[in-house]
């Protein structure tokens, strides 16, 4: 049966609220969450999803590159949900690049994150996984770890010029 949840909208507090570490990884309340989690973002055209984007206050995300008409030049990847995830950058060298988030429609913005980033978290099968990501697919795991610790992208917009409606953003990109 297929578990798609509703996305919790900006200004909603569940965004605003750290996530808690998960602990019992094996539970089946931490399998359903996956799950909800997996169909949600499945149902939609995102590339990534936090659990408190579906009203679950818990240290899981799904990173999902692959192309659609919201980042159509975005790698292809499996998707890979990670819990209780980290990372160090491994360079000072950020660069500016479009985001959207589920949570935030019909905006886009320049988002500065680091270019390349030691990760760690645990995967599914309770296994601590430690990898580099670079370009897009550190981008996602930045923007969707910081859904785990309260913020959301526009907090590390630097200007207001760098914000988009999602129409305009759409003329530049197809430009
Ligand atoms: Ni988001």
């Amino acid at each position: 049966m297929t578990d798609i949840r509703e996305i919790a909208q900006l200004g909603n507090p569940v965004l605003r609220q750290p996530a808690e570490v998960v602990t019992d990884l094996d539970s089946p309340e931490t399998q359903a969450i996956i799950k909800a989690l997996q169909d949600t973002l499945a149902s939609t055209q995102g590339v990534g999803i936090a659990a408190p984007q579906i009203s679950l206050s818990k240290q899981i995300m799904i990173i999902a590159s692959r192309p659609s008409t919201r980042y159509p030049h975005a790698p292809m990847m499996t998707p890979t949900v990670m819990i209780n995830p980290s990372f160090t950058a491994l360079s000072n060298d950020k660069e500016k690049d479009w985001e959207g988030c589920l949570s935030i429609p019909g905006i886009r913005a320049l988002v500065p994150r680091y270019k390349n980033i030691l990760v760690s978290y645990t995967d599914t099968n309770s296994i601590l996984v430690e990898t580099r990501l670079e370009g897009f697919v550190a981008r996602i795991f930045q923007h969707e770890f910081d859904h785990l610790n309260s913020k959301v992208y526009l907090d590390s917009v630097e200007e207001n010029q760098d914000i988009f409606s999602e129409s305009e953003y759409f003329k530049i990109i197809n430009a």
